[in-house]
C-alpha cells in the first residue's frame, strides 16, 4: 500500500512547535498529569504502583466498561481501544475494504477518511459540504445519488474537521436508514463529540445501526491528546475481532499510564468536558467580536458545535501564501484550506486553548500591518 503524504501532518511538521501562536488546534487545552490526577483524591499514589508491563490487547476492562457508558446500546466487549484514534481508522479501513470497492466519504475531511481506502485500490466519492451565506451544508439526495452497486462504507464525520457541521439526529438516522437500505456499512468518525450546547446525550452512530462503528478519542474535548487514547465501538462482533487481530500488528496494546489516566478522566468526564465547553465559549465570543469589526474581509463560519471552524476571507493573493506570510511574519498559524485539497479561500480556526485571545490579537495586528483592515 502506498500512502500519499498526510497534508495537515506535514504542514504542522513545520510549524506546531516553532510558531508561538497556535490559532488552529483541533484539540482543547491540555493540562499537566498533577491537574488530571487532582480530580480524583488517592489518584496519584495509585499512579505510582502502575505496572509498565504489557496491557490487554482490548484495553484495560475497567476503561472499556467507562467508555461504553457514553453509549446507550454499547457493551463494554464491544469497545476496542486503540492508540489514539488515527490508529483505528487505519485498522478499521484496512479490516473493511479491498480493492474495487466503492466508497463515499464526506467532504472536506480528514485526510485519513479517504486516503487509506484511495491507497487500497478503493474508489472514492467525496458526499460534498456546501457553503453557503449561513455555512455550511448537506444534501442528502446527492448521497443516496453517489450510490453504486459496489459501495461499501460512507465515512462521515460528525461534528466535522474541519468546517465544524454536526448531524442532528434526524440527519443520523437518516443517515442510517440510506446505508442500511443498500447494506452499506458507515464509519463514524465522532472525535469531536462532547461539545455540542445538547451535550453528549444525543445517540453515537454505533447505537443506531448495527453495520456502523464509531469512532472516539480522549485527544479532542477532553483535552488529553498525549495519552494517544482512543476507541471504536460497534455492535458488529466480526469487525472488531478483525481489527483486534489487525492491532497486533500496529501498537499491540495501549500504554499502562495512558490507559491509568484515561480511566481518571472518563470518571470526571462531565468536569473535563465542562472546562473545554467554557473555554470556547468565552474564544466563540471573542472571535464573533473580530469577525463583526471586519465583516468586509472574512465570513464567519460559526461551528454548529466542535473546537474548529472553517472561515472565508476574501483576499487577492492564495490561501496558502496568505497563511504562510502570515506565520512568517507574525507567528499566527493558521491552515489554509488547500491542506484538505479543498479550493477557494478558506482557512481553520480553532477555539479550544487558552491561547486564543492573545492569538487572535496578533492575527488582527498582522492584518491592520498590511492594510486589510
Ligand atoms: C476527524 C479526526 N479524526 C481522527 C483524528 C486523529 O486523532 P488522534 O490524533 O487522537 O489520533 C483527528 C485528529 O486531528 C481528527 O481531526
Amino acid at each position: 500500500m502506498k500512502l500519499d503524504d498526510f497534508k495537515l501532518e506535514v504542514y504542522f511538521g513545520k510549524y506546531e512547535f516553532t510558531a508561538p501562536y497556535l490559532l488552529t488546534q483541533s484539540d482543547c487545552e491540555s493540562m499537566r498529569v498533577g491537574e488530571l490526577l487532582s480530580y480524583e483524591p488517592g489518584a496519584e499514589e495509585r499512579l505510582m504502583h502502575s505496572w509498565l508491563g504489557y496491557t490487554e490487547v482490548p484495553g484495560n476492562p475497567e476503561l472499556r466498561g467507562l467508555v461504553s457508558g457514553l453509549y446507550k446500546n454499547i457493551k463494554a466487549d464491544e469497545i476496542l481501544m486503540h492508540t489514539g484514534a488515527q490508529e483505528a481508522i487505519f485498522a478499521y479501513m484496512n479490516v473493511l475494504l479491498e480493492k474495487g470497492d466503492h466508497v463515499i466519504s464526506m467532504f472536506p475531511v480528514y485526510q485519513s477518511l479517504y486516503e487509506v481506502a484511495h491507497a487500497e485500490g478503493c474508489q472514492v466519492s467525496p458526499w460534498n459540504l456546501k457553503h453557503t451565506e449561513q455555512g455550511w451544508s448537506i444534501d442528502f439526495n446527492e448521497l443516496e445519488a453517489l450510490i453504486r452497486p459496489n459501495t461499501k462504507l460512507i465515512a462521515v464525520n460528525t461534528p466535522n474537521n474541519p468546517t465544524g457541521y454536526t448531524f442532528s439526529e434526524e440527519e443520523l438516522k437518516h443517515l442510517c436508514s440510506i446505508a442500511e437500505k443498500h447494506g452499506i456499512y458507515i464509519f463514524g468518525d465522532e472525535v469531536y463529540r462532547g461539545l455540542e450546547p445538547d451535550g453528549i446525550k444525543k445517540p453515537w452512530i454505533a447505537d443506531l445501526y448495527d453495520k456502523a462503528i464509531s469512532l472516539g478519542v480522549l485527544s479532542k474535548a477532553y483535552g488529553l491528546a498525549g495519552l494517544r487514547i482512543g476507541w471504536v465501538a460497534t455492535r458488529d462482533k466480526e469487525i472488531l475481532n478483525k481489527m483486534t487481530k489487525f492491532k497486533h500488528y500496529l501498537s499491540i496494546c495501549n500504554s499502562e499510564p495512558s490507559e491509568f489516566l484515561s480511566i481518571i478522566a472518563l470518571k470526571h468526564g462531565d468536569k473535563l468536558l465542562q472546562r473545554s465547553i467554557d473555554i470556547i465559549q468565552g474564544n466563540l465570543k471573542l472571535a464573533d467580536q473580530f469577525f463583526a469589526r471586519y465583516e468586509h474581509l472574512f465570513q464567519n463560519n460559526r461551528p454548529m458545535s466542535g473546537p474548529i471552524a472553517f472561515h472565508k476571507i476574501k483576499i487577492d493573493q492564495s490561501i496558502e501564501d496568505f497563511c504562510e506570510d502570515l506565520v512568517q511574519k507574525s507567528g499566527v498559524l493558521l491552515l489554509p484550506g488547500s491542506i484538505y485539497s479543498f479550493k477557494g479561500p478558506f482557512f481553520r480556526m480553532g477555539y479550544g486553548r487558552k491561547s486564543f485571545g492573545q492569538c487572535l490579537n496578533i492575527f488582527e495586528q498582522y492584518l491592520i500591518d498590511r492594510k486589510l483592515v
